[in-house]
């Protein structure tokens, strides 16, 4: 029988595997470390879906966002996917959280029409790019925030120049001849937590 319940240290190895079929560009070693933090950090919001006995299901959150959510192929399109969303965001209203986050790949069409139907709403796009110094110095001096990527979950060859870039300051760059790399795109969704 299927249970949704919350994700222990145990739990940690069928987890991960789970997770690279959500981001199976990422570093294994990396995806370890942080699925296990989140598990040891936001205990209330890292939830497995479990079938006498075997996982099949996961969800990877924090206060802000979701990091993970990935079913089993053989176990898609049984609402487990809706439940995992539903277990965090009935905790996230227990600690007064008011709306939880999604990056999806852009072109994941399944995990869209999934948030849209659970009312996410599109709040933007933002890019995984390789910036050079050139790139990096002409943000700094307008003033821009930049924020690198989390070198633990990149894969070797995009650690230590990679950063989170939204829409907008990509744009600012094209529009002045600088063409960073895009590594890979995604749709920000956000639901409101009544
Ligand atoms: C995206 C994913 C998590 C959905 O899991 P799931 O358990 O099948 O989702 P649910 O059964 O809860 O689906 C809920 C709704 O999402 C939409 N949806 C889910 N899968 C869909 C598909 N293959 N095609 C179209 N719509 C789909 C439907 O609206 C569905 O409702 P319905 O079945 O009543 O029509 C799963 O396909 C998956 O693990 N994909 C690979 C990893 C991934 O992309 N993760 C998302 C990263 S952000």
């Amino acid at each position: 029988m299927l249970v949704t319940r919350k994700a222990q240290d145990k739990d940690l190895d069928p987890m991960c595997k789970l997770v690279m079929l959500s981001t199976p560009f990422a570093d294994p070693e990396g995806v370890k470390h942080y699925v296990k933090r989140h598990v040891n950090d936001f205990p209330d919001l890292c939830f497995v879906s479990e079938d006498d006995g075997k996982i099949v299901g996961v969800i990877v959150a924090n206060v802000e966002y979701i990091e993970d959510l990935a079913v089993l192929p053989q176990y898609r399109r049984r609402g487990v996917a809706s439940d995992l969303v539903n277990s965090v965001l009935e905790n996230l209203r227990l600690r007064g959280v008011r709306s939880l986050r999604a990056d999806i790949i852009s072109d994941d069409v399944t995990a869209i029409r999934l948030y849209d139907k659970m009312g996410f709403k599109i709040i933007g796009e933002n890019y995984i790019v390789k910036l050079d110094n050139g790139a990096v110095k002409f943000l700094k001096e307008r003033g821009e925030e930049i924020e690198p990527m989390w070198d633990v979950w990149l894969p070797k060859e995009l650690k230590g120049t990679s950063y989170w870039l939204s829409k907008e300051k990509l744009t600012a760059l094209k529009a002045n001849n600088i063409k960073p790399v895009i590594v890979r795109s995604f749709i920000l969704m956000q639901k409101e937590i009544a």
